[in-house]
């Protein structure tokens, strides 16, 4: 039996993500109000215009183009417009007016989000926000809730889905970078403007607030290193995979010891690299998106689904309207953000990873043992070299096809290093005389 007041939603945009979500808040309202032990009432839905095309049936009389409005009075505001302003000015106007704020905007809780938490916490609000990493995969709650009592110690994730399908076009149907963007582009997976998610900014602001939650520290995103998938090449890919690895934009959140000042900190990168076959993430096709968390305690777990969509995300957004209507029924502080553990965000100068180089060099004696004494003298270890000598392609000179061009292409992977010691072994070979040019230089994670 429902006893509790009817609590009233704000929905703040019908996108794809907002269509979804006032579409379930309609039709599945009987069963939510079971759940949570009250009945939800959408009490409107904000849009900048009453006329868009919608993907669900809403009435007409729930849409309005008065956001302020329509969060006053409000028991729990659900934002997804995206975007800075309005939706921060909105978020913060809710959430000093007492209301649970939920949302699924990355970018805003990256660049905002200590504005954000600290006006939730003047009130004792809650801010939730399980959409805005990973679509549908719970990977907020667990990290905030579940691992609270461990130690998270690395976090490696393919958290942008656009990007992850590009590269595995390029892997599994030999497409270009650019071949694949067109591919990407024509299923609707990547925007007209595809900066975001090809160039890492997307992924970064992911990253940085999963490195805040894991490490209990505050990651601005513009704090988090990034290189896109960009310049990442066909001709990479394929030697990726004859090495029996894939390239995969990932972002790794962890904590470590800066080799250089012996400072504790924590790191967060986004950047492709070389992944084992054999890796779980590896086998994260398509839009997917995947999480795998090292913990001290509970060890390696794994998160896996779809990272984007309008139903899936509004999977994750029910799931916290369903938590903060709850918190008014039941009461309780909720959960807070903690930053205590205020570690200092490193550069990525700190970190130290392996990486594989390849290099096209002179087919000569003597090359190898220069090459490798330039590894030496900046304290990087080779861990494996492999050699083929360049040929004439037939495409190119049919007469010569296959002759040997007195040049030869060199793989070079290495054991742990540091990137500032692996940028400059990379600027000496660059200036070298046996070597013609460095083709490729790959971090490898995962192993
Ligand atoms: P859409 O662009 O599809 O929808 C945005 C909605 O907000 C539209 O209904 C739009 O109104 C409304 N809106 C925008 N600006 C205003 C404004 N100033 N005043 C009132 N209404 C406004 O976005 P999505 O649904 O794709 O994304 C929403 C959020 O969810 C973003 O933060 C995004 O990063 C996040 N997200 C999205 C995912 C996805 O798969 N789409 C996955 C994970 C997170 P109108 O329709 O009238 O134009
Ligand atoms: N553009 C994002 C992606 C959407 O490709 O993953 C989800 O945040």
């Amino acid at each position: 039996m429902i006893e509790y007041r009817p609590l009233r939603v704000a929905l703040l945009g019908a996108g794809s993500v907002g269509a979804q979500v006032a579409d379930q808040l309609l039709t599945h309202r009987d069963e939510l109000a079971a759940r949570i032990g009250a009945s939800i009432e959408l009490a409107g839905v904000a849009v900048r215009s009453l006329d868009a095309k919608r993907d669900t049936d809403i009435p007409r009389e729930l849409l309005t183009t008065d956001a302020e409005s329509l969060i006053l009075g409000a028991d729990i505001v659900v934002e997804v417009m995206g975007g800075l302003e309005p939706a921060r000015t909105l978020i913060l106007q809710a959430l000093t007016s007492g209301a649970d704020v939920i949302t699924a905007n990355k970018a805003l809780l990256a660049t905002h989000g200590p504005e954000l938490f600290e006006a939730a916490g003047q009130v004792g609000a809650q801010l939730y926000y399980e959409a805005a990493v990973g679509g549908a995969i719970p990977i907020i709650r667990p990290l905030r809730d579940s691992l609270a009592g461990d130690r998270v110690q690395r976090i490696l994730g393919i958290v942008n889905g656009t990007t992850n399908f590009i590269l595995d076009r390029m892997d599994a149907h030999g497409e270009s970078m650019e071949e694949a963007l067109a591919t990407a582009t024509a299923l609707g997976y990547a925007e007209a403007d595809p900066t975001a998610d090809v160039g890492g900014y997307d992924a970064a602001q992911k990253a940085a607030i999963l490195a805040s939650l894991a490490f209990h520290t505050l990651v601005p995103a513009d704090a988090v290193y990034r290189e896109g998938i960009t310049e990442v090449t066909l001709e990479q890919v394929v030697a990726a995979r004859k090495a029996g690895y894939v390239v995969k934009l990932l972002a790794i959140c962890e904590q470590l010891v800066d080799p250089a000042t012996g400072q504790r900190g924590v790191s967060a990168r986004v950047h492709p690299a070389l992944i084992p076959l054999s890796h779980p993430l590896a086998a994260v096709h398509g839009a997917n998106n995947a999480v795998f968390v090292e913990a001290e305690a509970a060890g390696s777990l794994m998160f896996y689904g779809a990272g984007a969509g309008g139903i899936q995300t509004a999977s994750a957004v029910l799931g916290d309207v369903v938590s903060a209507a709850r918190r008014h029924v039941v009461g309780g502080p909720g959960v807070a953000e903690s930053t205590h553990a205020d570690l200092p965000v490193l550069p990525i100068s700190a970190v130290t990873t392996r990486y594989q180089i390849a290099l096209q060099v002179a087919d000569e004696p003597g090359v190898l043992a220069v090459i490798a004494a330039l590894f030496q003298s900046h304290g990087v270890s080779v861990e494996t070299v492999q050699q083929a000598v360049s040929v004439v392609d037939p495409a190119v000179d049919p007469a010569r096809a296959g002759q040997a061009l007195g040049a030869a292409t060199l793989v070079i992977g290495t054991h742990e290093a540091s990137e500032a010691d692996l940028a400059a072994t990379v600027a000496a070979l660059s200036t070298s005389s046996v070597v013609h040019s460095v083709t490729s230089v790959l971090r490898v994670e995962g192993l």
